[in-house]
Formats: C-alpha cells, structure tokens, sequence
C-alpha cells in the first residue's frame, strides 16, 4: 500500500523537471499519496531535507507546468556511494554514504523514491535499488543518450532552442557572407546536433559518432561557394572530434568522485578557425551552452513530461518498483533499471566515453542520419 513517496531531480537543469513533478504529484493526489520535494537532489536524502509538494491552490507544485528550472533543486555533485565530505581541518575524504541515506529513507516513512535524471542518476537509483530501496526512475538529459528508451525529457526544448538559434544565425551569416558555427551540447552524443541542423537547415552537423575530416566539410562549403551561396551554417556537438583526434575538453570539474568530472566544451571555435583558413571565408562561433537547459519547456516535452510523471506513480502503485519509465516503440513503457545501466560499474563507462558504455549513440541507420544524408547536410565524412 502506496502512502508516502518523495521525488528527486539530479544532474544538469532541464526544461521539464517542473512538469514531471506536477504530474506525479496530481496523479499521487488523485490516489491518496502524499508527494514530498527531496531537495538538492540525492544531497536531500542525506540532510533529510524534505518538503512537501501538493497541487493545492498555494500548494509548491502548482502552476508550475511552464516553469524552468526545478522547484525542488537538483545536484550535479552527490553521488552518495562516493560522497565528498570535507572535514573539520579541511581535510576531504569519499564515503559512501548510501546506508545513512536508506537509514533515512526509512525513517520518514517513503515506500517509494522517483528518480528523475540521466544515466549517472539511474546508476545510483539501480545501486538504491539492489539495497531494497523501492525506485522508480524518470529519463531526464537534454542529451537524449539515456539507455532503453528513445527519448529524454527536456531533449525536445533543448532542440528547439538550438533550431531557433540556427535561424538567426542565418539571416546574419547570409547578410556578411560568413561561416557561421554553433556549437551545441549533447556530451558524448550527437542527437542535438543533428536534430537541430535537420530542423534548422544547417549545410553541415559534426556529431561524435561520425569523426569528421576538415577538409570534407570545407570541400562543401566551396562547393556551396561554387554555386553561389557565400555562406555556411555549421552545427558542431560538444562532443565532436576530427578523424585520428579526441574531443575537445574545456576542463575537468570538482564534482567529487563517481560522478563525470569532464567538463566538454571549445571544439566551436577551432572549427571555425580552420574552416576560414581553409575557404577563405569568414567564420564566427557561437556557442549555444545553458540556453539549450533554461527556461520553459516546449508543448512536445510538456506532453512528454506529463506521460512521464503519471506513468511513473502508475508504475508505484502497481509496485513494478526497481524500473525505469521509457518510451518504446512511440509508447510508454518501463525497463528494469539494470538494462538501462548495464554491465557499467564505473562512472566513466556511465557517461558514455568508453567502449563499455550504456549510453544511447546516434546509430548510422537511424532515420535522422539518412534524411540528413538525403537533404545534403555534410556529416564530415
Ligand atoms: O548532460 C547535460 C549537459 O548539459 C551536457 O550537455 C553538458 O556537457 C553538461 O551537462 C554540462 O554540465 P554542467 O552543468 O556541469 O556544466
């Protein structure tokens, strides 16, 4: 018997974490579950920092369907089987704290954690759930790269706002006869780019499955040249890297161990320095960063989110703890959350830059690749 279940947001901001929450708490309702905010993401676990969210009329999880960001926080740094503690004399030590957080799992009475998040945050929720710990997860990433299901919420707004991005850069790029480049995120996967040069009409997507060479992309921009068109509009994803080459890092955080430390980021600019050395032309960067994360969610990723967050407390109330909510074959589905994390036991497999990765790639025979191919958009190989 389902009474009382509290939900947690970890990992990077989305558009969307707000309209998963207001879904499952209006489902809850509708069931006589109490909904508790664990804020701060896995951290709240820890502190027992707990609030309470109804759909009442001043209720925190009203109203909230429009809104950006996470009314109940979230963490990119508190993976509690590694957790950073910083002692008295300063001195820093990992402990895995996971038995003080069931501990309180207990005590305040959850017969159910919702777990919304990326592939780093269904490692921990399956490790909760190996402890008997009652999980259900929720795909979050505007990656998309999440194991077992063909989308993630708040991918759609992250596209959306790189496809409008994409827009103006082209009115200025044709106005100054410029190479204009967008750099996007995605990590370790080209779905962003991809999607956004398809929904953008971008002459070339550089994405990290397909590494590119140069001289390809700038053979395209001549050709375009040759034709009359004096300007180049050039997706770039994060993650990107040339043939022979790896990807660009822009530095390595101090989100504390078990947790993906690489901070990617720079492969814009330097495609753009090459690619005016190499054409002639003029090229400017633009990197896209946060604005693909804020604000308000699309229709697409409210309606996503909604399905998201009612399925999920469905799942609850069915007991069909320990899985994850995905979309399979267009309809909503759930997977134990041990296929999505797979065989990975270390972070760096997590996150999706190693051969033992569970990440979801851009495959060559998916659709979005062939109707790039189709239309003429360079993949720089
Ligand atoms: O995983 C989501 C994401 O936005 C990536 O696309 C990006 O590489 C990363 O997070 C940025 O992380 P942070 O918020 O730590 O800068």
């Amino acid at each position: 018997m389902l009474r009382k279940v509290g939900i947690l947001a970890n990992g990077g901001d989305v558009s969307g974490f707000n309209a998963v929450i207001r879904a499952i708490v209006k489902t809850a309702e509708n069931h006589n579950v109490e909904c508790y905010g664990i804020m701060e993401g896995y951290n709240g676990l820890l502190k027992k920092d707990f609030e309470k969210l109804t759909t009442t009329q001043h209720g925190e999880a009203t109203g909230i369907l429009p809104k950006g960001g996470s009314i109940i926080g979230s963490s990119t740094n508190s993976n509690l089987f590694n957790y950073k503690i910083v002692n008295e004399d300063g001195s820093i030590e990992y402990k895995d704290m996971s038995e003080q957080a069931i501990n309180n799992i207990k005590e305040f009475g959850f017969d159910c954690i919702f777990t919304l998040g990326g592939d780093g945050t269904q490692k921990s929720a399956r490790d909760f759930s190996v402890k008997g710990v009652n999980i259900i997860g929720v795909p979050k990433t505007i990656d998309n790269d999440v194991a077992c299901t063909e989308i993630t919420f708040g991918y759609n707004t992250a596209v959306s706002v790189a496809m409008e991005a994409l827009d103006r850069l082209h009115t200025t790029g044709e106005t100054h006869h410029r190479i204009m480049v967008l750099e996007v995120m995605g990590r370790y996967a080209g779905w962003i780019a991809l999607e956004a040069a398809i929904a953008g009409g971008a002459d070339i997507a550089l994405i990290p499955e397909i590494p590119y060479d140069i001289n390809k992309v700038a053979q395209k921009i001549e050709n375009r040249k040759k034709v009359g068109k004096n300007f180049s509009i050039v997706v770039v994803a994060e993650g990107a890297k040339p043939l022979g080459g790896d990807i660009t890092i822009m530095n390595q955080r101090n989100n504390g161990k078990g947790v993906d430390n690489t901070k990617l980021g720079g492969i814009g600019p330097i495609v753009a320095k090459q690619l005016e050395e190499l054409t002639g032309l003029e090229a400017r960067n633009t990197t896209l960063g946060y604005m693909q994360r804020g604000g308000t969610p699309t229709a697409f990723d409210r309606v996503l989110c909604s399905k998201y967050g009612t399925k999920a407390m469905e799942l609850a109330l069915e007991e069909k703890f320990g899985t994850l909510v995905v979309i399979k074959n267009g309809k909503l589905d759930s997977v134990p959350l041990e296929d999505v994390v797979g065989a990975n036991t270390e972070i760096g497999a997590v996150s999706g830059n190693t051969k033992e990765s569970n990440i979801r790639h851009v495959t060559m025979d998916d659709d979005l690749v062939k109707t790039a191919r189709n239309l003429g958009i360079n993949l720089g190989d």
